[in-house]
């Protein structure tokens, strides 16, 4: 490969900045000959969200975003072919570098700030010129859209299709203890661990921390569901949403891993432009990857309660934005004003030799 050793591995650390469901990390990188293979780590994001790897799909387009845009920056065109011909299904792109002339991109100094807030935004609205600055980006995406919805009408329904997805995770334990082995509980095991959800990042106050920790026993969490804590949860969640400035959702043509790849890209962009116009972003996209899951496995491990519920969730996220069967759902996410939260850890990124 003729890139030098150090910038490489450089790009490859803006690369990791990129989301990923619970903070999975779901990516190894290898050398063979001349490229860099970007392989799925397909144990790393087992969760019901995560169906047929379209979460860490997503989460990997926006690795490769970020590469190609830090490899810019750094004076070299990055080059990747997705799912090559002659790999295993779990190669994501096999990537090459050249020299290049071309400008620095104006994200890159957003990689390293963007984050997902959790915490209550500022009731404002968006700005025209800022909405159209979040569309814009998916012009350079062929099939790619993004649509926003700031009107209170709007804001409601999408908070009561997404804040479903909190009383699922009290209610289906597979949601549940996932979610719950990924929760860092303190800053040691945090900076220990440098994966999962920092219980600091989840925008809980003192006595919400508290309380969140006695809910990792599933046994608890049974008891109280009988006097309503799973119909209880939500009710935050609506009210984070509602009271943010606007609702958005990312869209890709198409619903092969390619497009989810491609959506990942997209969205990494919406989410560094978000972040450049000093908005903070939180993805709200639990329901709408397992509504993902009802059709590309029966709604697997999903009662058929659930499962109704769920239909009902899609009926109502389709009075908003233009949901299709024949496009990929990348994103829900709500966007405003907040200050900037604490920002999660990575794991170190280490290039396995071919
Ligand atoms: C496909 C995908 C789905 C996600 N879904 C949610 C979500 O529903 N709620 C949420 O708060 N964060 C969600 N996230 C954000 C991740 O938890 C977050 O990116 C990760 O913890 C790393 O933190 P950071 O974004 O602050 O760097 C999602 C991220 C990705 C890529």
């Amino acid at each position: 490969m003729k890139i030098d050793e150090d910038i490489l591995n450089s790009i490859i650390e803006y690369g990791v900045k990129a989301p990923s469901g619970d903070n999975c990390q779901p990516w190894r990188f290898r050398f063979d000959k001349d490229r860099l293979l970007i392989i799925n780590d397909e144990a790393r994001d087992t969760s019901l969200y995560n169906v047929r790897n379209i979460a860490s799909f997503v989460a990997h387009g926006a690795l490769l975003e970020n590469m190609q845009i830090a490899a810019v920056s750094f004076g070299y065109d990055m080059a990747a072919v997705l799912f090559p011909k002659g790999e295993k299904n779990s190669v994501i792109a096999a990537v090459e570098f050249k020299r290049s002339q071309a400008k620095a991109d104006e994200l890159f100094p957003y990689i390293r700030k963007r984050c997902t807030n959790r915490w209550p935004y500022l009731r404002v609205e968006l700005e025209e010129n800022i909405t159209r600055a979040l569309r814009e980006e998916a012009m350079s995406f062929p099939g790619g859209e993004v649509f926003l919805a700031g009107g209170e009408r709007e804001k409601k329904i999408i908070a009561g299709a997404a804040s479903l997805n909190d009383r699922l995770l009290f209610e289906n334990r597979r949601l549940h203890d996932f979610l719950f082995d990924h929760i860092r509980w303190t800053e040691k095991e945090a900076k220990e661990t440098r994966d999962g959800l920092d219980i600091m990042t989840l925008g809980l106050n003192p006595v919400q921390r508290r309380l969140f920790k006695a809910l990792k026993s599933w046994e608890f969490v049974k008891t109280l569901n009988r006097v309503g804590l799973s119909r209880l949860v939500p009710m935050q969640t609506y009210k984070l949403i509602k009271g943010s400035s606007a609702v958005g959702l990312v869209a890709m043509k198409g619903t092969s891993p390619e497009s989810f790849v491609a959506g990942g890209r997209l969205l990494e962009r919406v989410w560094l432009r978000a972040t450049s116009l000093g908005l903070s972003f939180q993805p709200i996209t639990g329901s709408t990857f397992l509504i993902q899951r009802l059709y590309l496995t029966d709604g697997e491990g999903l009662d058929n309660a659930h499962k109704d519920l769920l239909l009902g969730a899609e009926k109502e996220l389709k009075r908003v934005f233009p949901i299709e069967k024949d496009n990929a759902i990348i994103m829900l996410f709500r966007v405003g004003y907040a200050s900037t939260p604490v920002l999660s850890l990575r794991l170190p990124a280490k290039i396995e030799k071919g």
